[in-house]
C-alpha cells in the first residue's frame, strides 16, 4: 500500500512493491516521483524525515533536514538591526543545504533491495517525457505564476513562454530529467559533482551563502526514534530537530487521562481538551526545542513522561479555556507547503516520510541548468535574539540560526504499533499545524474507532499556545461552536488544514486513505502486492485502497 499526494507518484511506489521492493524502496521511488509531479513540495532541493519500522528489527529515524551553511549566524535576519521578514523567508540566505538526495540514498543503503537506478527511473521518465497536468496541478502552478516571473528559469520550467499551463497540458522538465539521470548514476553528484557546480554557480552569482565546503559537509543523521504510548498503542514519532513527536506524544499523554470516547468525536469537550493539551505542548516546544546538537539539555524524558502529563492535566479547567501568557512566546505565521507519504509492504515493513521545501515551491527559484527548486527552510529558525514580540516573532535561544544547525521543524511522520504489528502509518504537511492534524487522525482511530477514510475526513483542529486561538476547519456545527466560545475559546476558521495520508491495519484489512480536502482530484492510495495476486479486480480509486485476504469483506467496506 502506498498513499501519497499524487496519483502518478503513488503508482510509481506501488509498482516498486509489485517488483519485490521493500517499503523503503517504494518510499524512495515515490519521493523522487513527487519531486517531478508535485514540485510544490516534492523535492531534491529540500529536506525531511523518514521513519521506518521493519517487520523484524528496530525502528529507525533518518533526519535529512536542511542545515545552515557556515556563514549563518543568530542575527542574520536583521538588516541594520531591524528584523527583515523578506530576508528570513524570501532571500538566498534562507536556503539550507539540501538533505533529500543524501537522505533517500542513506535510507536505501540500509533497507533498500532494488537497484538505486531502478528507483529513480520512473522520475526521470516523468520529467523527460512529461506528464499531463490535472486541474489542481495546473491551478497550483497558475497561482504562483506572478512569483515565478521573478526568476527566469522558474518561469521557463513552469509556464509556456510566460503563459499559464492548463489542465491537460503536458509538463516536461528536461533539466530536471538530466539532474535525476546524473543522480541515478552517482548520487553524490548533488554534493560534489555537476549538480553541486550548478548550485554553487547560482549561489555565487546571486549572493547565496552555501559554499562547496557546506555541500560536502552535509550528512543525514540517524536519530533515536521518539517513543510514547497511547491507551496501550505504541507511538513511534519524530525526535528533534523536529518538534512533531514531542508535541504529539505530550498531547496524547495529557489526553489519555480523559474519556474522549464518552465525550464523542467532534464534541465541544473533546475539542476543548485537545486544544488545552496542544496549548501546553506548544509552550514547551518554544521553550525547549531546537537542533539537539546545539541543545544538549532538552528535558525530553520529563516532557514525555506520564507524570508530567498528570501535572499538566491538573492545570486544565474542564469547563473553560486557559489563557496563553502573551509575553512568554509567540509564533510566526505558517506557510504551505510540505508533503507526506505512507507505505506498508507485504511483509509488514512500514515507512512514514515527510519532506518539504518550506514554502510552496520553496524559494520559487530553480537552480539554473539543474531544473529543481531551492528550499527556504532557514525561515524555520527564530527571528533573532530577544526578538519575541506580540506581533508574532520569536527570539528564544534554542532555535536561533547558527552555522551547521538544523532549523526546528514541526513535521510529524508517525507509525503506531499494536500487539507487535504495525497498526497505523500517518503524517501531514501544514507547518505548525502538523502535529495537531496527526493528533486528530490518531484520536479518530484509537478513541473513536474511525476507519482510515473517516479519520482523514474528520474535521481538523489546531492550537499552538500563541496566538491564543483555536483553529478549526469550516463546517463546525453551530452548537459546538457556541459551546466552545462559551468556554472562552477564540475560534478561527480555515477552509482546510494539512493533507494527511493514512494507512490503517484493521479487521484483517489494510486501508489506505489519501487526503482530498485540499483538492478533490489529488491524493492517491494505491494497493499493490496482495491485491494484484487476487483474481478479483484490485480495489483502487483515487481516494481509497484496500488490501485484504478476505476480499468479500474488503469490498463491503470499500463500497461504503
Ligand atoms: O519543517 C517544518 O515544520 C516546516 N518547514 C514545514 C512547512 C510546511 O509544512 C508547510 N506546509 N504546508
Amino acid at each position: 500500500m502506498v498513499v501519497s499526494q499524487e496519483r502518478l507518484a503513488s503508482e510509481v511506489g506501488a509498482q516498486v512493491l509489485r517488483e519485490g521492493g521493500t517499503a523503503v524502496d517504494a518510499a524512495v521511488a515515490t519521493a523522487f516521483a513527487l519531486a517531478v509531479v508535485h514540485p510544490a513540495a516534492g523535492n531534491l532541493g529540500g529536506g525531511g524525515f523518514l521513519l521506518s519500522r521493519p517487520a523484524s528489527g528496530q525502528p529507525t529515524f533518518l533526519d535529512f533536514r536542511e542545515t545552515a551553511p557556515a556563514g549563518a549566524h543568530p542575527r542574520m535576519w536583521l538588516k541594520e538591526g531591524v528584523y527583515d521578514e523578506k530576508l528570513h523567508h524570501e532571500s538566498l540566505a534562507s536556503v539550507g543545504v539540501p538533505g533529500t538526495v543524501a537522505g533517500l540514498r542513506r535510507a536505501w543503503q540500509r533497507e533498500g533491495r532494488l537497484p538505486w537506478a531502478r528507483l529513480l527511473n520512473p522520475a526521470i521518465r516523468l520529467a523527460r517525457e512529461g506528464f499531463v497536468l490535472s486541474e489542481h496541478q495546473a491551478a497550483s502552478l497558475g497561482k504562483q505564476l506572478p512569483e515565478f516571473r521573478r526568476h527566469g528559469p522558474t518561469l521557463a520550467q513552469f509556464s509556456r513562454s510566460g503563459e499559464p499551463l492548463r489542465a491537460g497540458d503536458r509538463l516536461v522538465q528536461r533539466e530536471l530529467a538530466r539532474t535525476l539521470l546524473r543522480l541515478s548514476r552517482n548520487w553524490s553528484d548533488f554534493y560534489r559533482g555537476e549538480t553541486a557546480r550548478l548550485i554553487l554557480r547560482d549561489m555565487r552569482a546571486s549572493g547565496g551563502l552555501i559554499t562547496g565546503a557546506d555541500l560536502r559537509a552535509y550528512r543525514p543523521r540517524w536519530r533515536d526514534v521518539l517513543r510514547g504510548t497511547y491507551r496501550g498503542v505504541e507511538v513511534l514519532a519524530a525526535p528533534p530537530p523536529s518538534s512533531g513527536g514531542q508535541v504529539l506524544i505530550q498531547a496524547l499523554n495529557v489526553l489519555e487521562g480523559y474519556d474522549l470516547r464518552a465525550a464523542g468525536s467532534g464534541s465541544p469537550q473533546a475539542l476543548h481538551l485537545a486544544a488545552e493539551a496542544l496549548r501546553r505542548a506548544f509552550a514547551d516546544r518554544a521553550q525547549h526545542l531546537g537542533d539537539p546538537a546545539f541543545n544538549p539539555g532538552i528535558p525530553m524524558a520529563r516532557l514525555l513522561s506520564k507524570a508530567y502529563a498528570a501535572e499538566l492535566r491538573a492545570t486544565i479547567p474542564l469547563d473553560r479555556a486557559s489563557v496563553s501568557a502573551p509575553d512568554r512566546f509567540a509564533w510566526t505565521r505558517d506557510r504551505p507547503d510540505t508533503t507526506h507519504l505512507s507505505v506498508l509492504d507485504r511483509k509488514g515493513n512500514a515507512v512514514s516520510l515527510t519532506y518539504t521545501l518550506e514554502d510552496s515551491y520553496g524559494l520559487k527559484r530553480i537552480v539554473p541548468g539543474a531544473g529543481f527548486l531551492l528550499n527556504n527552510e532557514l525561515g524555520d529558525f527564530n527571528a533573532g535574539p530577544g526578538l519575541t514580540d506580540a506581533m508574532g516573532l520569536i527570539g528564544t535561544a534554542p532555535n536561533l540560526a547558527q552555522p551547521g544547525k538544523r532549523p526546528l521543524s514541526s513535521m510529524c511522520p508517525v507509525i503506531l504499533v499494536k500487539e507487535g504489528a504495525v497498526f497505523m502509518v500517518a503524517g501531514s504537511p501544514g507547518g505548525r499545524t502538523i502535529p495537531s492534524t496527526v493528533l486528530g487522525t490518531v484520536l479518530g482511530v484509537v478513541d473513536f474507532d474511525l476507519d482510515a477514510r473517516a479519520a482523514v475526513d474528520a474535521l481538523r483542529f489546531h492550537h499552538q499556545w500563541l496566538p491564543d486561538q483555536l483553529q478549526v476547519e469550516r463546517g463546525l456545527p453551530a452548537a459546538v461552536k457556541e459551546a466552545l466560545q462559551a468556554m472562552g475559546h477564540a475560534l478561527t476558521f480555515v477552509k482546510q488544514q494539512g493533507c494527511a495520508q493514512v494507512i490503517l491495519v484493521r479487521n484483517g484489512l489494510v486501508e489506505g486513505a489519501a487526503d482530498t480536502k485540499r483538492w478533490p482530484d489529488s491524493g492517491v492510495a494505491v494497493a499493490s502486492a496482495k491485491a494484484e495476486r487476487q483474481p478479483q479486480r484490485p480495489l483502487i480509486t483515487h481516494r481509497n485502497a484496500l488490501v485484504a485476504t478476505n476480499f468479500k469483506q474488503a469490498e463491503r467496506s470499500f463500497n461504503r
